[in-house]
């Protein structure tokens, strides 16, 4: 079966399923209306690639779906992928299979680490991280980005400072970057990991934005050097590339075996060692056979990135685009217009009709930016557009040009 590049195009009902990005209830809940274009939630509205639909279909005509084993043949592929896209070598006995990345990532946090101990993390940075170090009673430690003509960097200075506290025991890297859409450079892994080792700060990558990127390939932070693979935890997984948020599970590649045999121990006294027979055949199929639909909808998602550019540039330029070089999901600057946090949540849900992420959920260093979803139709992300300029054009007589 080939992917043609319409596919993309067309709209696929999600309300046929119970979709969360488009529940009226959950957006009602949050938003306080459900008339928006739902773009607040990190998965793509596109059906996922004919090699993985076909692979699923044919596992649900086997009919039996009791026990299956851990499959080596899928281990190898992970490893196979990540070695021919990004020269990273791991064994494939090295991976632990887990049920989600925010799973994976409670559970690093809660083995390396104690009650009360820092982790620090990146903001403005995925949300969901400081829920976890919340739950786990970790103490959250701030290392903050600081946007520098038009891109994010990492500010070393305050990292050292960070990493210098005994207490700090874990570094959560976001690579590449959810908001931000930053793929790190390597001297600035090479930094970062070199840094966190002199203070015996463990580094958990988080690496799952890693398959879609614009220009070129992202670095695992673990293929740095032999030292950073032995300190650092990747947790890797195809949810978002491949779109299967519902259905695949989750990895975590741990090379010092000490602490891979902790992890692995975990789960399977926690029972939590079984994979679901659907995820091992969709995570086969994209590994083995989906790479060509992975650059066909990167292709179509450039395209989208470019539109929103252009359309930024002309429309609206009080808004300003922070340029992804990873990820569907896009940070924008609404800071020239002068909106305060109130009349910017106001703009978006009231007068642009979006179910948007406000960036201070990523912290308050995401004050006045706010994050967009672009991995829907084209058709979609128009309709959107068209709205938003309504709604800038119906405040940009008070704003300040
Ligand atoms: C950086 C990052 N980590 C983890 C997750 C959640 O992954 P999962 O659904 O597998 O727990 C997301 C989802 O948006 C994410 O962006």
């Amino acid at each position: 079966m080939k992917t043609k590049a319409e596919n993309f195009d067309s709209i696929v009902n999600r309300t046929e399923v119970p979709t969360l990005k488009f529940d009226a209830e959950t957006m009602q809940g949050i938003f306080g209306t459900s008339e928006l274009w739902p773009s607040w939630v990190a998965d793509m509205d596109f059906r996922a690639a004919p090699e993985i639909i076909e692979a699923l279909s044919l596992r649900v005509d086997h009919g039996v779906f009791g026990y299956e084993v851990s499959r080596g043949d899928l281990r190898g592929a992970v490893a196979s992928w990540y070695q021919n896209r990004y020269a990273w070598s791991f064994n494939p006995e090295h991976i632990i299979s887990t049920p989600r990345t925010l799973n994976s990532l409670a559970v690093l946090i809660n083995l390396f680490s104690s009650k009360g101990d820092g982790v620090i993390v990146q903001p403005p940075v995925f949300y969901d991280f400081k829920l976890i170090l919340r739950a786990g009673k970790r103490r959250l430690v701030k290392n903050p980005l600081k946007l520098e003509q038009g891109k994010y960097q990492m500010d070393f200075d305050h990292l050292e400072s960070v990493t210098a506290d005994p207490d700090n025991k874990l570094l959560i890297l976001c690579n590449p970057h959810n908001p931000l859409g930053r793929v790190w450079p390597n001297k600035d892994l090479a930094r970062l990991s070199e840094i966190c080792l002199r203070n015996n700060v463990f580094i958990i990558a988080d690496e799952i934005h890693g398959d879609i990127t614009y220009q070129g390939r992202y670095t695992p932070v673990a293929s740095i050097s032999h030292e950073t693979s032995l300190y650092s935890a990747t947790c890797i997984s195809p949810v978002k590339s491949f779109n299967l948020a519902g259905v695949a599970n989750s990895m975590i590649v741990i090379e010092d075996e000490e602490k891979r045999k902790a992890c692995t121990d975990w789960y399977k006294r926690m029972e939590i060692n079984k994979n679901n027979v659907f995820s091992n055949a969709a995570m086969l199929a994209a590994y083995t056979k989906g790479e060509p639909w992975l650059e066909q909808v990167t292709d179509y998602l450039r395209g989208n990135i470019a539109i929103l550019r252009n359309f930024l540039q002309l429309k609206t330029p009080l808004i300003k685009f922070v340029e992804p070089e990873a990820s569907y999901l896009v940070w924008l600057d609404f800071r020239e217009t002068g909106l305060d946090a109130r009349q910017l949540e106001t703009f978006l849900v009231s007068d642009a009709q979006m179910a948007v992420n406000p960036g201070h959920w990523f912290g308050r260093e995401g004050a006045g930016f706010a994050r967009i979803n672009i991995a829907c139709p084209r058709s979609m992300l128009h309709a959107a557009l068209v709205n938003l300029e309504k709604a800038y054009t119906g405040i940009s007589s008070g704003l300040q040009h």
